[in-house]
């Protein structure tokens, strides 16, 4: 029987290192590598974990540094450069976060497209899509979500969720996992890990979570049978006063910004 300190000391050694759980069975290809959310879902995959890196030949790699990836280079709305980087496996598991870029066309259904068609043909076995609450393969009505500003990010939500239905469509086995706020406050660096952020079932649902949590519960997803076929929410409780805080940002104007 574990003491009260032995059991925190373990599960703060998990928050730590991860990575100490056997390799994940086949290779992994990562769109989204560069990102927040890509290079926290490389860092918790299990060390010996064969990974590739999808980049542009203009992202920072600097989130990607020390990691042991391979790297291959395009843009994902590019089909050809996806077929070429899914032949080059192959590639048991395909992870994807993609976030808008200023001057950019939208990243989310065209890439989704593509790597639906090209996980397909390279016969992937499973494809984890992080998406976003309020976006979903189905009509979503606004009411269900009401710390979701429609108004505002309308457009965005649309192409999100054609890309959700692309990937639930696409006869790749899928796993999508929503994020609702994902934590990172002005001024202050990206929300930690917690250690406590956790996927729900409850699609009606909506919370907040960090970065390296969201990174954690995706790369627990890689090859469990538990995660296939499956639309997830993450939520962590013990972030709830910054969700407070994200969702009075969302709604605000210049004129109350400051008070949130
Ligand atoms: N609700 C919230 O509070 C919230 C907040 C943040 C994110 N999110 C959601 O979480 C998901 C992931 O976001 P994130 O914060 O991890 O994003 P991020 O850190 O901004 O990373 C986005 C990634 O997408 C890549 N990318 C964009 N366009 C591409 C293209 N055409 N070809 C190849 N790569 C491309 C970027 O590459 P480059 O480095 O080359 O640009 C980067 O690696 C998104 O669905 C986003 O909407 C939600």
């Amino acid at each position: 029987m574990l003491t009260r300190r032995q059991a925190v000391a373990l599960s703060l050694a998990a928050i730590a290192s991860p990575t100490n759980a056997a390799p994940v069975e086949g290779r992994v290809l990562v769109f989204g590598a560069s990102g927040s959310s890509g290079s926290e879902f490389i860092k918790h995959l299990p060390k010996g974990t064969r990974v590739t890196a999808f980049v542009r030949p203009t992202s920072n790699r600097d989130k990607l540094a020390g990691l042991d990836v391979a790297f291959v280079t395009g843009d994902a709305l590019n089909e050809a450069d996806v077929a070429a980087a899914c032949r080059a496996g192959p590639f048991a598991t395909v992870f994807a976060a993609f976030q808008s870029r200023p001057g950019e066309p939208s990243p989310y259904a065209g890439t989704a497209r593509n790597i639906v068609k090209a996980a397909k043909a390279a016969g992937v076995a499973q494809l984890i899509w992080i998406g976003q609450v309020g976006a979903a393969a189905t009509p979503v009505d606004p009411a269900m979500y009401p710390d979701i500003n429609f108004k505002l990010f309308g457009p965005a939500l649309n192409e999100m969720s054609a890309a959700e239905k692309a990937v639930v469509e696409g006869s790749v086995p899928y796993t999508v996992i929503r994020v609702g706020a994902v934590i990172v406050e002005r001024g202050k660096p990206p929300q930690p890990e917690t250690g406590q952020g956790r996927l729900i079932n409850d699609l009606t649902k909506m919370g907040p979570i960090a970065y390296g949590d969201l990174g954690r519960l995706a790369a627990e997803c890689v090859g469990q049978s538990r995660c296939f076929n499956t639309v997830f929410h993450v939520t962590d409780d013990t972030l709830s006063a910054q969700y407070a805080r994200w969702r009075c940002r969302r709604f605000a104007t210049s004129e109350t910004i400051d008070r949130c």
